[in-house]
C-alpha cells in the first residue's frame, strides 16, 4: 500500500521532534511506519540542524509542500501568525488536511479555518497546541463530550512555569532562567508571548471554544504575565503557605437549562497564588496541568510536559496518526474499521517472569542484636549481586533489632535468593516486610 506523504512547514524545535519520531518507527503504532516525510520547508537550508534528512526533500518553498500532490497531510509548525495562516487554507483549499501547533493562528483565526476545512471536506487538528504533550483537545472534543462542563483551568505556559518553580526552589534570577527555558526550546521565538501570558490566553481561548461550545473572541480576555512579578511576593507567598502559578481560567457560573449557551464566560490569565496542598502547587518545571469539571464527571486533571521537542512531536504525530488512520481505511477495501479506534492488536507482547523484573525494594527484617550481623546481612546481598541503596538500623532493644534495607533497581530472582540465604542466619528471626519502593 502508498504510504501517507506528510508535509512539514518549519524545522524548528518542534518541527525536528516530528521528523525524528516519523524516520524512526520502531516500537511506535504502525501507523507511524505507513508516514512518509516527503517535503519539509525551511527557512535556511545551510544552517546546521541535529537531524540529518535527505536533502532532496528540503525547500525554501512552502507552497512546494502546499502544492505537492504526494503529500496528503501538511504540518504546519511554524509559529506566528504569516505565513502561517495563508498556508494552512492553502493547503486546506489543495484538499489536503492540516495538523498544526500553531495556538496564536487557532486562537485568532480558528473559525476562519475551520470553516475552510468544512468546505474542503478536510481535517484540522491541533492536539500539540495546548499543553504539548498533554492530550487535552481529544479529551476536550470527544472523551468528555457527555458532560456539561463548568470550568476549564490550569498552568498552560512551560516556560513561564518553569521560570516561577526556579526562582520559588532556588530563588534563582528570572533573567538567567528565561535564557535556561530558551535554551531548553520552551519559550516561544519571541518569549514576551510567554511572560507576558499571551500564549496562556491562546491556549484558555482555544480550550473555552471546545469545552463551552463557541468561538471566543481571543482579544476579551484579560491578561496578565509575570514580568512584572517581583520576588518578594514569591517570598511572602511562601512564607504564607502558598505558590505563585500563572493561572488561565475559564469558568461559566451556573449552569441553566435552558439558556446555557447565552451566559457569559469568565476567563482570564493571571499570576494566582496556589495553596501549598493544591495539586497545582506541585506542578513544577516545564509541566502543565490542566483541570476540567464537569457535570456529572466531577474534576479530572490532565498533567505532563507542557512544551518541548519531544512531547509536542508527540501530540502532533498522535494528529497525523488519527488522520492517517482514516485515509487508510478509505483506501484498504478489506476493513472497514479506523486503525486507530479498532480493537486490532497491533504488537506480540509478553509478560517478564517475575525473577526477571527489575525494580528497587524495601525490606524490613527482625534480627538479634549482636555485632556483625548487619555485615552479614550485607555479605549475603553482595553475593547475591544487589546494591543496596540504604540500610538502617531502627529500634534497637536489649533482644532484637529492626533492620531495614532499600535496594537498587535489582533483578526479582535475586532478590528472592538473597532472601532465603538472609533467613538461614541464625541471627535472622524473620522477614517481617518487603514492598516496592520507587
Ligand atoms: N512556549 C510555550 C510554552 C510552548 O512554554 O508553554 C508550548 O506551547
Amino acid at each position: 500500500m502508498k504510504k501517507i506523504g506528510i508535509g512539514l512547514l518549519g524545522l524548528g524545535t518542534v518541527g525536528q521532534g516530528v521528523a525524528n519520531i516519523i524516520s524512526n518507527p520502531n516500537d511506535r503504532h504502525p501507523l507511524v511506519g505507513e508516514l512518509e516525510l516527503v517535503g519539509v520547508a525551511v527557512k535556511n537550508l545551510q544552517k546546521s540542524r541535529d537531524i540529518s534528512l535527505p536533502e532532496s526533500i528540503l525547500t525554501t518553498n512552502a507552497l512546494e509542500i502546499v502544492n505537492n500532490p504526494n503529500i496528503q497531510i501538511v504540518v504546519e509548525v511554524i509559529g506566528g501568525i504569516e505565513p502561517a495562516r495563508s498556508l494552512i487554507i492553502e493547503a486546506i483549499r489543495k484538499g489536503k488536511s492540516v495538523v498544526t501547533a500553531n495556538k496564536a493562528v487557532i486562537a485568532r483565526h480558528g473559525e476562519e479555518i475551520a470553516n475552510e476545512a468544512k468546505a474542503a471536506g478536510v481535517y484540522v487538528l491541533i492536539e500539540a497546541a495546548v499543553g504539548g504533550g498533554i492530550p487535552i483537545i481529544e479529551p476536550l472534543k470527544q472523551s468528555l463530550g457527555g458532560n456539561q462542563i463548568t470550568k476549564v483551568s490550569g498552568i498552560i505556559n512551560g516556560t513561564t512555569n518553569y521560570i516561577l518553580s526556579r526562582m520559588d526552589k532556588e530563588g534563582a534570577n528570572y533573567d538567567e532562567v528565561l535564557k535556561d527555558a530558551q535554551d531548553l526550546g520552551y519559550a516561544e521565538a519571541d518569549p514576551a508571548a510567554d511572560v507576558e501570558g499571551a500564549d496562556a490566553a491562546d491556549k484558555i481561548a482555544i480550550l473555552s471554544g471546545l469545552a463551552f461550545g463557541g468561538a471566543i473572541n481571543r482579544a476579551d480576555i484579560p491578561t496578565t504575565g509575570i514580568n512584572q512579578l517581583q520576588s518578594i511576593d514569591v517570598n511572602y507567598a511562601k512564607e504564607l503557605g502558598y505558590a505563585i502559578k500563572l493561572l488561565a481560567i475559564s469558568e461559566k457560573d451556573k449552569i441553566e437549562s435552558q439558556s446555557q449557551k447565552s451566559q457569559p464566560l469568565s476567563v482570564w490569565v493571571e499570576p494566582t497564588l496556589v495553596p501549598e496542598d493544591h495539586p497545582l502547587a506541585g506542578v513544577n518545571g516545564v509541566n502543565n496541568a490542566i483541570f476540567v469539571e464537569g457535570n456529572p464527571i466531577g474534576q479530572v486533571m490532565f498533567f505532563g510536559p507542557g512544551a518541548g521537542s519531544g512531547p509536542t512531536a508527540s501530540a502532533v504525530v498522535a494528529d497525523i496518526l488519527n488522520i492517517a488512520g482514516i485515509q487508510l481505511m478509505s483506501e484498504d477495501k478489506s476493513s472497514n474499521l479506523d486503525p486507530l479506534l479498532s480493537a486490532k492488536s497491533w504488537r506480540s507482547c509478553h509478560v517478564a517472569e517475575q525473577q526477571e523484573i527489575s525494580k528497587k525494594n524495601y525490606i524490613r527484617l527482625i534480627a538479634e542484636d549482636t555485632p556483625g550481623v548487619i555485615g552479614q546481612i550485607g555479605t549475603i546481598f553482595g553475593q547475591r549481586k544487589i546494591s543496596i541503596e540504604s540500610i538502617v538500623q531502627f529500634d534497637a532493644s536489649e533482644s532484637e533489632a529492626e533492620i531495614v534495607v532499600i535496594t537498587h533497581k535489582i533483578k526479582q530472582g535475586f532478590l528472592k535468593d538473597a532472601l532465603l540465604d538472609i533467613k538461614n542466619l541464625h541471627q535472622v528471626k524473620r522477614i517481617a516486610a518487603t514492598m516496592g519502593c520507587l
